[in-house]
């Protein structure tokens, strides 16, 4: 077991190791006792870990309702946090309770806005089962929601309590959203460790649990860092950032067709190539290639652009430029500030590279034969 402090104001624990669902009880106790705890989760993670958490709190005799919810990008959202405040306003909870949520990214976006917003602020606990938000949503008190107009539009800096992650609840998860997690944990390896992009390139692409514990560490202890640096995100924060730009973009011209870990890869790609980094989107594709993830992606350049251009509202600055991550060198990304015309041809060139692109087997590695091995 883990545990990494994160200094913001306030600070607070992120646990990290096996087995920790049954001591979330005893993590709890000092946040909880004598009051209620809100568990907002995931439709389909509730079957699994509902019952055990729920016994794991109620031992230390503190009570616990749940809240299972049904989330997709296209519901992480105003109106699912709308219903949240009112069922907790309904069912009476108060300043003092606490808001508990298990589940993926989408959970801790939608629960962390909740708790922000319910009677002004009340406290938040994330307990993240998915590779994804072990490494990266649940760390930093970023909760963000999507609008029509665009992703992540809506959002708020509100740090948790604590943070525990029981990476035994990785061993339901199924195989695909293990490869989006390390989508992301890759973009702390171009980010910042040249040490963990090493590691993950000679390690064996099938990783286990004990394996993912230290890498999930090192991301969550990178992401702690920026974090600390930049809690509200007006600096260097936009770092994690990287691949994002043109990776929101996939995702918002596919209608979220693609899973954020993917199109976090295929962003940094993109961005690679788009800028001339060629060396660089050489090792990022072959770190991709090596954990199956996607390299290409077979839909309409015009479109991806589009939605950069016109939906990428997170990346876009009043004076009309955009702020994008380019990703000089492993270890070394950089922040700029690109014009709309700029941001077109960095994006054209680096969709025609990933096209033209083959894998090392002269495979295409393309969203298509991605769905396809899914279903
Ligand atoms: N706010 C932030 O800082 C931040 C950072 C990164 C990503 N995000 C957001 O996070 C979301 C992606 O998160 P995600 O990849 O965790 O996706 P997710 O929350 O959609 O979960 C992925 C899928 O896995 C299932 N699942 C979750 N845990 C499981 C388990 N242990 N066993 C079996 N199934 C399980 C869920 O039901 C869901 O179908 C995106 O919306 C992204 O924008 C936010």
């Amino acid at each position: 077991m883990k545990c990494i402090e994160v200094k913001t104001d306030p600070s607070y624990n992120v646990w990290i190791g096996s087995a920790l669902t049954s001591q979330i009880g005893k993590l709890l106790y000092p946040i909880a006792s004598g009051h209620r705890v809100a568990m907002i989760t995931d439709m389909y993670v509730d079957p699994l870990y509902g019952e055990e958490v729920t016994a794991a709190i109620e031992d230390y005799g503190i009570e616990v309702q749940s809240f299972p919810i049904m989330v997709e990008e296209k519901t992480k959202n105003l109106s699912t946090v709308e219903t949240l405040l009112r069922k907790l306003t309904q069912e009476n909870y108060s300043k003092d309770d606490v808001i508990l949520d298990v589940g993926g990214g989408m959970i801790s976006d939608i629960a962390g806005m909740t708790a922000a917003l319910f009677l002004s602020g009340i406290k938040v606990v994330h307990m993240p089962s998915t590779l994804l938000a072990m490494t990266d949503a649940a760390i930093g008190g970023k909760a963000e929601l999507n609008l029509p107009e665009g992703k992540g539009i809506v959002g708020t800096v509100y740090q948790p309590e604590l943070v525990v992650a029981d990476i035994d609840m990785l061993a339901t998860l199924p195989e695909h959203e293990i490869r989006s997690g390390m989508g992301e944990i890759m973009k702390y390896a171009v980010l910042e460790d040249s040490g963990l992009y090493n590691k993950l390139l000679n390690h064996p692409a099938r990783t286990d649990l004990n394996d993912l514990e230290n890498i999930i560490w090192q991301c969550a202890q990178i992401k702690a860092h920026i974090v600390e640096d930049d809690p509200a995100g007006f600096g260097n924060r936009g770092l994690v950032r990287l691949g994002h730009t043109a990776g929101q973009a996939i995702e918002a011209a596919t209608d979220y067709s693609i899973l954020h870990g993917e199109a976090v890869g295929l962003g940094m790609l993109v961005m690679a190539y788009g800028t001339g980094n060629r060396k660089t989107g050489d090792k990022i594709k072959a770190l991709l290639e090596k954990y199956d993830l996607p390299t290409t992606i077979e839909w309409p350049d015009r479109e991806i652009i589009s939605a950069a251009l016109f939906k990428g509202v997170e990346d876009r600055n009043y004076e009309g430029t955009y702020s994008i991550v380019v990703p000089e060198a492993i270890g070394h990304c950089v922040r700029k500030k690109v014009s709309a015309r700029e941001l077109t041809l960095i994006l054209k060139k680096g969709l025609v590279a990933i096209k033209h692109g083959k894998n090392q087997s002269g495979k295409r590695h393309s969203l298509r034969s991605f769905r396809r091995a899914r279903s």
